[in-house]
């Protein structure tokens, strides 16, 4: 993805945030966006936390996750949420903890929400390719997630 294409997005998404409608709908918005706009993003949501050790799913886009609730520690959400910090797995295969949402994902990036010091949720992307995800990515998302805290919680 291209520099130029990154801003244009970044753009669109402060526009979401922006604009008159609910939390959850802006939230599905920039899940929608992120899907559509990036080859290797086939699945984007955004987890919530819920209390001190759950993450709870909220918009998202793509199929249907049965993982819906996910403790503090288990999977790969479980674990940034755990470690708060981004955690990225190239290969999920290779990942013991690892939650399964469809044979086709091979690849994952999760990046935190704060506000503050305080994790508020996640954001999380599924590939079906393998090892796609570079710095730029992590970058990136990282500047959605500001966006998002910033405007959303
Ligand atoms: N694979 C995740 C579970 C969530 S789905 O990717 C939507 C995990 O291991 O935590």
């Amino acid at each position: 993805m291209r520099g130029t294409e990154r801003k244009a997005i970044l753009a669109e998404i402060r526009d979401i945030v922006r604009k008159s409608a609910s939390r959850d709908e802006k939230l599905r918005d920039i899940c929608e966006l992120l899907r559509k706009r990036v080859d290797h993003y086939d699945w984007v949501g955004f987890y919530l936390v819920e209390g001190d050790e759950t993450l709870v799913l909220g918009p998202f886009s793509g199929e249907p996750t049965v993982h819906v609730r996910i403790k503090f520690g288990e999977g790969i959400c479980g674990q940034a949420a755990a470690l708060k910090k981004p955690f990225l797995v190239q290969d999920v295969s290779r990942e013991n903890n690892y939650l399964s949402c469809s044979p086709l994902v091979k690849s994952e990036l999760v990046v935190p929400i704060f506000k503050g010091e305080v994790l508020v949720g996640e954001l999380d992307i599924d590939s079906h390719k393998l090892a796609p995800f570079n710095d730029e990515d992590l970058k990136f998302l990282q500047d959605v997630c500001k966006i998002v805290s910033d405007a959303l919680f």
